[in-house]
């Protein structure tokens, strides 16, 4: 009987796995998306979680409790002290992983939704100017060497990202036709292999499920030949025991 216990055993494991997902994280996002601001930008963060469950949400920012309790959090103006780690937590969820908004007090400032990329993956770079001032003549650089001038301001897109294009990136313009000025440059990495993400929740248990199975089958096989082993002596036997009469 133990080999059906064990499938058991193995069955109740694979059903394990789908308890950790009964409290999803929530999530915080940033609208508009960039994690690196201007004074007096806009920011919106939303906590996005379990949407069966009312109640208040929370949010620290700098593991400070803030008295906001609505799902969506709104920096009408933000400033430099605002910059920091934001989490959220919603009723059902978990407390959400931090989201880090960095606010700066500059000119001109490089903006992308993500600085980490994989090859292939496109990489849109944005030059911000101080309360969407109009800026002229725009560069953008990487590692030092110009890679595109516009007259008008245009974003900087490149459409597949290749090892090549990881480094160090700022932009450089004329805010109002007459201020020439430079971002900060920012590193946007490009890596080469997508890293090996561990099996999928649904396929891991597939295969516990079909391991156990497995199992039971060559617990079986064997059972079956010791049963068949058995039963040939226990006639070998009785044949003997015939002769023998
Ligand atoms: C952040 O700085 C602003 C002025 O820039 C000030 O009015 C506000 O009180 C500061 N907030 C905190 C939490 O320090
Ligand atoms: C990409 O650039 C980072 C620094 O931004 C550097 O540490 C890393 O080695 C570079 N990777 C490749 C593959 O060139
Ligand atoms: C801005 O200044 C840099 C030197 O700091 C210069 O090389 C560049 O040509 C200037 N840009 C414009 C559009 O005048």
């Amino acid at each position: 009987m133990w080999p059906l216990r064990l499938l058991t055993a193995l069955l109740l494991l694979a059903a394990v796995g789908t308890r950790a997902e009964d409290h999803p994280k929530a999530v915080v996002t940033l609208d508009p998306e960039w994690d690196r601001v201007l004074r007096d930008d806009k920011v919106t963060l939303k906590c996005q979680g379990s949407h069966t469950e009312d109640g208040p949400t929370q949010w620290w920012h700098k593991e400070h409790l803030l008295p906001s309790q609505a799902p969506s959090y709104s920096i009408e103006s933000a400033k430099v002290n605002d910059s920091g780690e934001y989490s959220c937590q919603s009723p059902g969820t978990q407390r959400s992983d931090p989201v880090r908004l960095q606010v700066h007090a500059v000119w001109l400032l490089l903006q992308a939704r993500h600085w980490v990329v994989q090859v292939g993956d496109s990489i849109r770079l944005r030059c911000h100017t101080w309360k969407n001032f109009p800026i002229y003549k725009v560069q953008y650089f990487q590692d030092g060497v110009g890679k595109q001038y516009t007259y008008q301001y245009s974003d900087f897109y490149i459409e597949k990202a290749t090892a090549a294009h990881n480094g160090s990136y700022f932009c450089r313009g004329l805010i109002d036709n007459r201020r020439n000025e430079s971002s900060e440059a920012v590193y946007v990495t490009v890596q080469g292999l997508r890293p090996l993400t561990s099996v999928p929740a649904p396929f891991g248990r597939l295969v516990t499920i079909s391991l156990a199975v497995g199992l039971l089958f060559v617990l079986d096989t064997g059972l079956y030949f010791s049963v068949w082993k058995d039963l040939q002596s226990l006639l070998k036997k009785r044949e003997e025991g015939g002769h023998m009469k």
